[in-house]
């Protein structure tokens, strides 16, 4: 099968296509014919070789934690047959990159009615980490006030439409061009950030999910109400010790590492299926242009998803 690998931490360039053995499937295990594959962050901070310690990365890897396709194989008793429409965010060894991957039946997710390959594969892991930190604050309820930072990008798009969903009242930060789109999400209020500092306006919050993990405890606690939660994407020594002192504190620090899960992404295909939620697709390439994708993903600019095409045909 064709495959995007990497055999060197660096730039761009350093993904690249080639022919690799077809993966195979164990016990427990599905293969999916890869229809599309979503990028995230993590992928450009797996291939600069930024997070070889946290993965414990071995080369050469296909990087690629998202994809959307078909089930080519599966087990006697699998819950799945050849041909169902699947989703899945997969674990930390990675695989999207390619036209198939073997992976754990318990990430995978039926595709809801309506939703096309690409658009599924912009889902899992930006999501997942959405839905998993809200409900990790508690915030999945009504009546919740809510303030999330990044509110333009993959995790945070996913985080304002899931909080709306539940009955929350959501403020999104993002920059000027971003704020049509993130009021589309349903977002209540907006907050231009290149105008101000979202922090410094007097208003209370049940919760700050810092998506973009580009602020802090430190400057959010006063916009905390009694009780309040913080929750960023990205783990730091600063995060670190605010979490120690939690005990001490009624306002809490914390951090979300997602979990790959068939079931929490069921609950979030639920709510696409009856369209409180759509993931939002920037830009497809097409799978040879991984290289292209990366340069785009590293600006850290870009509003929802990119996905990557294999070319397989989506029926
Ligand atoms: N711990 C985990 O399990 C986990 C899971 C997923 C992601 N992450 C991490 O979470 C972070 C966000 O992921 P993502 O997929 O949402 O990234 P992303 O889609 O690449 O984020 C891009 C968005 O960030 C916004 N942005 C950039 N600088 C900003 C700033 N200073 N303030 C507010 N918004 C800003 C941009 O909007 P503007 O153009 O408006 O600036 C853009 O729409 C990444 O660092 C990623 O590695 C961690």
């Amino acid at each position: 099968m064709k495959a995007i690998l990497l055999s060197k931490f660096g730039e761009p360039e350093q993904l690249r296509i080639e022919e690799v053995a077809l993966p195979k499937a164990g016990r427990g295990q599905v293969l999916i014919r890869i229809h599309a594959a979503g990028l995230n962050p993590v992928d450009y901070k797996i291939r600069n070789g930024s997070m070889r310690l946290m993965y414990k990365t071995r080369l050469p890897m296909i990087p690629g934690f998202d994809v959307a396709g078909t089930i080519e194989q599966a087990g006697k008793r699998s819950g799945f047959s050849p041909g169902d429409r699947v989703f899945a965010a997969i674990p930390s060894k990675g695989g999207g990159y390619a036209e198939f991957v073997a992976t754990a039946e318990k990430y995978v997710c039926r595709i809801p009615e309506g939703l096309s390959m690409a658009g599924a594969a912009a889902v899992p892991l930006a999501a997942l980490t959405a839905y998993q930190a809200l409900r990790k604050t508690n915030s999945l309820k009504p009546g919740k006030q809510l303030l999330i930072n990044g509110a333009s990008g993959g995790v945070g798009s996913f985080a304002v439409q899931i909080a709306k969903a539940m009955g929350a009242v959501v403020t999104g930060v993002c920059s000027t061009p971003k704020l049509d789109l993130v009021r589309q999400l349903g977002a209540d209020h907006v907050f231009d950030y290149t105008a101000g500092d979202f922090s410094r306006t007097g208003e209370r919050f049940d919760t700050v999910f810092d998506a973009v993990a580009k602020s802090s405890f430190g400057r959010c606690r006063r916009i905390l109400k009694k009780d309040g939660r913080f929750i960023s994407t990205v783990p730091n020594h600063g995060l670190f010790w605010h979490m120690a002192l939690n005990v001490f504190r009624s306002k809490k620090a914390g951090v979300i590492l997602f979990r790959p899960s068939g079931t929490d992404l069921g609950a979030i295909a639920g709510m696409i299926g009856t369209g409180a939620v759509r993931p939002v697709i920037e830009q497809s390439f097409p799978l040879e242009q991984a290289a292209e994708a990366h340069r785009r993903l590293e600006t850290e600019k870009v509003s929802g998803k990119l996905v990557l095409l294999t070319g397989a045909p989506d029926h």
